[in-house]
């Protein structure tokens, strides 16, 4: 049984224990929060202290292969299972993590199996990351101005991201690039945790609104735009952060090349179309105020009503490539 440690940008496992850093107190506060059992997990995934499609997959399978080898019963370990896959319906890793941790459990019941399983989907995710890095920052020029959405670094993932990892390596390679954040609303994704990555990483960037992007383009100030996603389809349509299909039309008007960047895992071969893709809704308070570490605030009456979709889905006629980690493609031949 794997017996090393694992650390990540938000992840850590040690003597068998599990923590993670609590992201909804991030940039102010950084706290790391041991998790203890799967139902705890759960908690953690709804209230995005842990989140990021990939990161959402590991985290979930790490807590699932603890309480296995912690002594949970066969029928236990399945139900938790079951309980896990219904926190984040969009998020397509999440599913494959549990489908392969139920399809081995059910075909013979061994924690340390379950448990080595969940390191290397762990492992695998570092790697995968690396090549979509590597992929991707041959799509970026010296003097690029690059605006992303949401969060999709080392806080999404277990390596060094998606989309953000293909900046932070164009920007390793010497490249001189500038990057526009999204804010994100309404969770902040953008505004708090992407540029809480930058700040580490020593890229220079600029924080705007969302409705700010399009004009940006108007001006010439942005040449490209990348982003992560949490399900593609086969034909190429993807789900991502609301707000992205905004990104993506903003493009296409101004002429500036979009790029979406993920691992085969975010690929759900069983989704044919966008349409297919379940949306994950949320609460009326997420866009009834804000919530963080800088405390609450309602700024609408709290009886408005609301809606509260976490993703949109963008058509792949919007998208000049997909960067994945088995390379570029121009049209969605994954
Ligand atoms: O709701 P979140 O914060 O989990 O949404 C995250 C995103 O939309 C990311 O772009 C996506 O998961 C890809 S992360 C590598």
């Amino acid at each position: 049984m794997f017996m090393g440690k694992i650390k990540t940008l938000s992840l850590k496992l040690e003597d068998q224990k599990l923590f993670i850093l609590d992201q909804t107190l991030l940039p102010h506060k950084e706290l790391w929060v041991e998790v203890l059992s799967p139902e705890q997990m759960c908690d953690i995934i709804v209230q995005l202290k842990v989140r990021g499609a990939p990161l959402i997959g590991v985290a979930a399978g790490l807590s699932l292969a603890l309480y296995a080898i912690g002594g949970a019963t066969e029928n236990e370990y399945l139900k938790a299972c079951e309980r896990l896959r219904s926190t984040r319906p969009t998020a397509v890793n999440l599913m494959w993590v549990i489908d392969q941790l139920i399809k081995a459990a059910t075909t013979a019941y061994n924690p340390e199996e379950l448990f080595n399983m969940a390191v290397q989907f762990c492992q695998e995710d570092i790697e995968l990351c690396q090549k979509i890095a590597q992929a991707g920052a041959e799509l970026i020029k010296d003097g690029d101005q690059i605006l992303t959405h949401c969060n999709t670094g080392g806080l999404a993932t277990a390596g060094v991201g998606t989309a953000l990892g293909v900046i932070a390596e164009a920007h390793r390679q010497g490249k001189k690039i500038h990057v526009y954040v999204d804010e994100t609303r309404p969770l902040l994704q953008g505004a708090r945790l992407t540029t809480w990555e930058l700040e580490k990483l020593n890229i220079p960037y600029t924080l705007i609104c969302d409705n700010m992007a399009a004009h940006l383009m108007s001006l010439g100030k942005i040449t490209k735009a990348i982003v992560g996603a949490d399900r593609i389809a086969t034909n190429g349509d993807f789900a991502n952060k609301i707000g992205t299909y905004t990104v993506a039309l903003s493009c296409h008007y101004h002429n500036i090349p979009f790029y979406v960047a993920a691992p085969y895992t975010t690929i759900d071969f069983s989704c044919s179309r966008g349409e297919q893709i379940e949306i994950e809704l949320r609460s009326p308070a997420e866009v009834l105020g804000v919530h963080g570490a800088f405390e609450s605030v309602i700024w609408s009456p709290k009886t408005a009503n609301t809606y509260n979709p976490a993703f949109d889905v963008t058509p792949a006629k919007l998208v000049t490539s997909w960067v994945i980690d088995r390379g570029v493609f121009t049209s969605p031949t994954f």
